[in-house]
């Protein structure tokens, strides 16, 4: 796995505003989404935001044993997969029923927080495993982006699970949330977003090529990169969960089996369960963004509402262009 050339930061130290500044000014830079503008960066789109948490990551972080990394597509049920991951990892010592649990308190987004707003001088300190010392970390970065000590073998033992999700789905979820979000002016219509999406710039997209360089090391490295649909996790969750269970080596037990650890993860973690608590629906998540922005109606097929047929003409013409040959189907 080649990475291309990284800004040109000092080591050991983070990026500052002023080299930040320089930086962005010296990338292709459209207008995006989420945000006013978006930057390229090694081939992939960026919120200004993002980007000196991605220069950190790539100068600063140092891989640990049992790291895990979920990587996403924006929109495609990272929420969900960060909850998920936490009471998986913690299921001994947080049983899924306990009246106790952290999820119960606390947002997916802080329990298992987003590299790129993680600053340098906390790497070590995340502990959301409090018995095994794993550290779990969500990311939007392209896979080309990762530094490569978490992405070579060689180096690093770290899992990276990657989900993303039906195209058209993702285009309706990331619309509303612009939109819900409120870092713009104006709001954005649907036909701007659609238009902005389909070229590509989304966080970490062009989405279909951020999906196809996971893929592929999803095949090429089957035990380093678990590659998952959020449509298959809503229609066989059972099946998804011990998948995910045996990729980071915490197959459940049959004693688990025998108590329903399986069933009881999917209900602490199920959109009804999540949606409706008060954590996630009040205040703002580390990342400055409002918990409540992050729970829309969480079902396959919505985009049935909201595309007209030349959309999603366009959508899976694109879809189908991409992946073709690859052996991907979204
Ligand atoms: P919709 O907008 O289609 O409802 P992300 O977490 O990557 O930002 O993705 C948000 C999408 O995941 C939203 O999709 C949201 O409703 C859905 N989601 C959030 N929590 C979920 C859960 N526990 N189960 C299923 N979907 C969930």
């Amino acid at each position: 796995m080649e990475s291309k050339s990284s800004p040109p930061l000092h080591h050991n130290q983070a990026a500052n505003n002023e080299e930040v500044e320089d930086m962005l000014s010296s990338f292709p830079k459209e207008r995006g989404i989420l945000a006013p503008y978006a930057y390229q960066y090694q081939g992939f789109w960026y919120y200004s935001k993002q980007l000196p948490g991605i220069f950190n990551f790539q100068k600063h972080f140092q891989p640990r044993k049992n790291d895990i990394f979920l990587a996403t597509s924006p929109k495609s049920g990272t929420t969900w997969m960060k909850a998920i991951l936490y009471a998986l990892i913690n299921r001994e010592v947080y049983p899924p029923t306990s009246p106790q649990h952290p999820l119960l308190n606390e947002t997916p987004h802080n329990l298992v927080p987003s590299i790129e707003f993680v600053n340098p001088s906390e790497y070590d300190s995340i502990s959301n495993s409090p018995d095994s010392g794993t550290r779990i970390f969500a990311t939007h970065t392209a896979l080309v982006s990762l530094p490569k000590s978490v992405t070579d073998n060689a180096t690093s033992n770290c899992k990276i699970v990657f989900l993303c999700r039906d195209i058209k789905d993702n285009f309706v979820s990331y619309f509303h949330y612009a939109n819900k979000l409120n870092l713009r002016s104006s709001p954005i219509s649907l036909e701007d977003a659609f238009n902005l999406y389909c070229k590509g710039i989304t966080t970490g997209g062009p989405v279909w090529n951020q999906i196809l360089a996971y893929w592929k090391e999803s095949l090429e490295n089957p035990h380093k990169v678990l590659f998952m649909k959020y449509d298959d996790v809503k229609n066989e969750p059972q099946v998804q969960l011990r998948r995910l269970a045996h990729f980071l080596g915490k197959p459940f037990s049959p004693d688990e089996e025998n108590r329903y650890l399986v069933d009881q993860i999917i209900s602490l973690c199920s959109f009804d369960h999540l949606s409706k608590l008060e954590v996630n629906n009040t205040g703002k998540n580390r990342q400055l963004m409002s918990n409540g922005a992050y729970f829309r109606k969480g079902v396959v097929g919505d985009w049935k509402n909201y595309l007209s047929e030349d959309m999603v003409s366009r959508l899976d013409q694109i879809t189908e262009e991409k992946f073709h040959g690859s052996g991907i189907s979204l």
